[in-house]
């Protein structure tokens, strides 16, 4: 189980098959991602993308195949346990409590008030408005400060794997390319793996090392990020 390849890889799935009730959305996918990439899953909607990232964290069970974290299977665990192995996630759908403030949205990515301060300092070095935030209810943010705020709270707890579903859906280019920095400081700082879910291609091949196309659950292509990537991922992305 412990092969050579595997010591630099921090996931990899292996003919997972996963979906909802009797139908299978994701289909017999191997996929492998090394540890400190970035890697970007793209693909139009519906496709599967968000389906994949659940089953990574046991929010969608697995029915077939296995998955690794750090050549250790995880195959089956509860979320809790994978958060717990430092996986971090920023979800596409309904991720904040809005009546809530900014400080208690992010109290909840934490286990004791004694993390918070230390990881508060952490946030605020990628996203420093929201230091002078932490009261205001997170309903009253932009969209774009919505956002930053979901991935600060998958950082609270520095992981070494962090998920993101779709974190530019909407927003602006100023504020895309503040996300992009983050990432890549949280990269450079701590080595940390990044699994990247996105329609946007610009922001995507910016900042990942590698990339593939998600069609009906399975992998169509995929490539190592350079210039010729834009005009192959597009082909796939069309209507
Ligand atoms: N909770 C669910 N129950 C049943 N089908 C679902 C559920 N969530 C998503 N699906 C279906 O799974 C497929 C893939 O959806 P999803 O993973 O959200 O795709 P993407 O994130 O690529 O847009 C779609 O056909 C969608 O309708
Ligand atoms: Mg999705």
């Amino acid at each position: 189980m412990f092969d050579a390849v595997e010591t630099d890889t921090k996931l990899t799935l292996d003919g997972v098959t996963s979906g909802y009730g009797p139908v299978a959305i994701i289909k017999d996918l191997s996929l492998s991602i090394r540890k400190g990439e970035i890697f970007a899953l793209m693909g139009k909607n519906g496709m599967g993308k968000t389906t994949l990232l659940k089953t990574i964290l046991g929010l969608v069970p697995s029915r077939e195949g296995e998955i690794r974290l750090d050549g250790r299977s995880i195959t089956g665990a509860a979320p809790k346990v994978l958060i717990k192995s430092g996986v971090g996630y920023a979800p596409q759908e309904q991720p904040l409590f809005t009546d809530l403030s900014i400080r208690d949205n992010l109290r909840l990515a934490v286990r004791s008030d004694r993390e918070l301060d230390a990881a508060l300092e952490h946030v605020f070095t990628h996203f420093p408005f929201l230091r002078d935030r932490l009261a205001q209810k997170a309903g009253t943010l932009s969209g774009g400060e919505q956002k930053m705020l979901i991935l600060s709270r998958a950082l609270m707890l520095k992981p070494d794997l962090i998920l993101i579903d779709e974190i530019s859906e909407g927003l602006q280019p100023t504020v895309i390319a503040q996300i992009a920095k983050a990432l890549q400081a949280e990269r450079a700082e701590s080595g940390t793996t990044i699994l990247l879910v996105e329609q946007n291609l610009n922001f995507a091949l910016e900042v990942a090392d590698r990339w593939a196309v998600l069609k009906l659950g399975e992998i169509d292509d995929s490539g190592i990020a350079g210039p010729d990537s834009r005009e192959r991922v597009l082909e796939h992305l069309k209507i």
